[in-house]
C-alpha cells in the first residue's frame, strides 16, 4: 500500500462470525425487506397449492355450466376419481387420493431447482447468506456439493417435463374456447387459462437451462446460425426471468382459485358464445 493509500483508506472490518448467533453486516440498508416478502410469498403459496392438491374438488368447471375449465393444479386429470369430463380418458385405476398429488411432483421439481428460486430460498428460509455483505448463518459451507443438494443438478430434466405440462395447459386454455352447450365462446375463465400458459412458457423459455440447450456449448456461432438466432432470442427473456418466476407462480394459484370459484358456484364466469 502506498503512503497516499494509507493515509486515506478507512478500516473495514468484513462481515462477521459465520453461524454466530446474529447475521452481522456492515450494511445499512434494508436488505431484510426481499427476504421477508419473499419468505412469505413462497410460503402462502406453498400453503395454499397444498391445501388445493389435497381438498380434491372444485376444480373443473364442465358441462352444467356451459364452460370446459380445469384448474391447472389437476391438469392432466389422469385417474379413475377425477371428476367426468375432465379427464382425456381414465388411464389409471389404483390411484384413489387426489390426483393432484400425481402431478405436483413435475411443477413442484421444477421450481424448486430452479436457478432463480433456488437463490430465493436459500438467502430467505435457510439465510445461507441472508443477502450479499451479510453473514452466513451456518458454521460451514458445501454449496451444492452433497447430497440433497446435490439433487439441484437434476433441474434440467424438470425443465423437460415442465414443457410437456406447458403443452397440456395450453391446450386446457384452448379446450376453454368450448363452451358445452352453445358451441364456441370466450369467457373470463378462457383468458384467465390463456395468460396461465402464455406465463408458463415465458417462464420456461427463459429458464437457464433452457438458454443453455439453446446456445451452450457452441463454440463459434457463426458455425451455428440457427441455435444463435435461438439464444439471441432468449436472451432477453432470460435476463426477465425472476420476474416470469414470480408472475407465472402467482398466477398458477390464481387460476386455480379463479375456476374453483366458478366450479363452487361462487361466481358467475361472464363471457358470450358465437
Ligand atoms: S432456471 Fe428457473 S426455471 Fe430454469
Amino acid at each position: 500500500m502506498t503512503s497516499l493509500e494509507e493515509a486515506t483508506a478507512t478500516p473495514v472490518v468484513l462481515g462477521g462470525v459465520r453461524g454466530g448467533p446474529t447475521v452481522p453486516t456492515l450494511r445499512q440498508d434494508r436488505w431484510w425487506i426481499q427476504q421477508v416478502v419473499t419468505l412469505t410469498v413462497l410460503t402462502a403459496f406453498v400453503a395454499y397449492a397444498s391445501w388445493a392438491a389435497f381438498v380434491n374438488k372444485s376444480y373443473y368447471v364442465g358441462a352444467a355450466l356451459h364452460r370446459d375449465l380445469i384448474s391447472p393444479f389437476y391438469s392432466p386429470c389422469l385417474t379413475e376419481s377425477c371428476v367426468p369430463g375432465s379427464h382425456p380418458g381414465t388411464i389409471i385405476t389404483w390411484w384413489t387420493i387426489s390426483p393432484a398429488l400425481l402431478i405436483l411432483i413435475f411443477p413442484l421439481g421444477f421450481r424448486m431447482t430452479c436457478y432463480y428460486y433456488r437463490k430465493a430460498y436459500y438467502r430467505s428460509f435457510w439465510l445461507a447468506p441472508p443477502a450479499c455483505a451479510v453473514s452466513d448463518a451456518h458454521g460451514s459451507y458445501s454449496g451444492e456439493t452433497r447430497f440433497p443438494l446435490l439433487l439441484q443438478n437434476i433441474h434440467r430434466y424438470f425443465f423437460y417435463a415442465g414443457l410437456i405440462f406447458n403443452v397440456i395447459l395450453t391446450i386446457d386454455a384452448f379446450v376453454a374456447f368450448r363452451q358445452p352447450g352453445n358451441g364456441i365462446g370466450f369467457s373470463v375463465g378462457t383468458a384467465v387459462l390463456l395468460l396461465n400458459a402464455l406465463l408458463l412458457w415465458a417462464y420456461s423459455l427463459s429458464c437457464h437451462a433452457c438458454r443453455h440447450l439453446c446456445g451452450g456449448g457452441v463454440k463459434q456461432f457463426s458455425r451455428s446460425p440457427i441455435r444463435h438466432r435461438i439464444w439471441k432470442a432468449l436472451t432477453p427473456l432470460n435476463a426477465r426471468h425472476m420476474l416470469f418466476a414470480w408472475m407465472s407462480l402467482l398466477f398458477v394459484a390464481f387460476t386455480d382459485f379463479y375456476v374453483r370459484l366458478v366450479a363452487s358456484g361462487t361466481i358467475h364466469d361472464y363471457g358470450f358464445h358465437f
